[in-house]
């Protein structure tokens, strides 16, 4: 018999943050990123979240898929309709990053490290990822393009025990880390909970997002990948260098091996 998932029980430890009302929870689904992309273009709320048991079609960062089986992962995908410019998003994968590593190190006392953006890591091994997929629109030709919706879907292998050939070097869970299985409830509500207060604090919703003091210096504080890591970057035709902090707008800064420095704008950051 596969675990049931205490829907009930997520939205009352939810009460006060702005995901207690808007839970949904399917057995199966191809992704809950694209459920939540399409609901939002019908009108769904800032709030909205899609848990699911089992992805079909789990959509991982740059086209990757994300080995999603039924009930041993946390799938979830939360809608926001955030006052905040498509150049400032970076603050929201960010925040979540460090959303989903208190969660995990609250419930299981593991500590994972992020891989700038937003991978979590733990050793070499993948045991969670965020796809943040948004919706923009200028309001005329020069104006800076504003979010009209963002999707944040994270993904986190709880308690799976084999992966797929492919994966085996590459990915890693909660219960392979730990030696126990965890119950996904805990760890989605310490997730959303933690979000709640990101979110907050970035002041999306109220006078339109500023980067909160802090957010750059917690998150440098909370990931190795930072400062001094030796690392090759999968952008601007690929280099290596060493990582010397954020820029001010959460950009991964990188001294090149070559002298130049970088600014890392998407992603794609491995050790070297
Ligand atoms: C990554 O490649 O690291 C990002 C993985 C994101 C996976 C999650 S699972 C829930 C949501 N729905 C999807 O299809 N993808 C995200």
């Amino acid at each position: 018999m596969p675990d049931l998932f205490d829907l009930p029980g997520v939205a009352v430890a939810l009460a006060g943050t702005r995901f207690a009302h808007n839970l949904q929870y399917l057995p199966s689904v191809g992704s809950t990123n694209v459920l939540a992309l399409e609901a939002a273009q019908s009108g769904a709320a800032h709030g909205s979240v899609w848990i699911a048991d089992e992805q079909t079609a789990g959509r991982g960062r740059s086209d990757h898929k994300w080995h999603s089986p039924a009930g041993d992962g946390l799938y979830v995908s939360v809608l926001l309709r955030p006052k905040m410019a498509l150049a400032d998003a970076l603050w929201l994968s960010l925040g979540t990053a460090l959303a989903v590593q208190t969660a995990i190190a609250t419930v299981t006392n593991l500590a994972p490290d992020i891989r700038w953006p937003n991978d979590l890591l733990i050793g070499s091994r993948k045991c969670g990822g965020i796809l943040v997929e948004t919706s923009a629109v200028a309001s005329q030709p020069d104006a800076p393009a504003m979010l009209r919706y963002v999707v944040i879907g994270v993904g986190i292998n709880v308690n799976q025990q084999s992966f797929p050939p492919e994966l085996q070097a590459l990915a890693t869970s909660l219960r392979h880390e730990s030696g126990r299985k965890w119950a996904r409830e805990p760890i989605l509500i310490e997730f959303l909970r933690a979000l709640d207060k990101e979110i907050a604090s970035l002041g999306a919703e109220l006078h339109g997002a500023s980067i909160e003091a802090g957010l750059l210096e917690r998150f440098a504080a909370a990931s190795s990948w930072i400062r001094g890591k030796h690392v090759s970057v999968d952008e601007a035709g690929g280099y290596t260098g060493v990582t010397d902090g954020l820029d001010a707008r959460g950009f991964l800064r990188v001294a090149g091996d070559d002298g130049t420095l970088h600014t890392v704008l998407s992603g794609g950051v491995r050790a070297k």
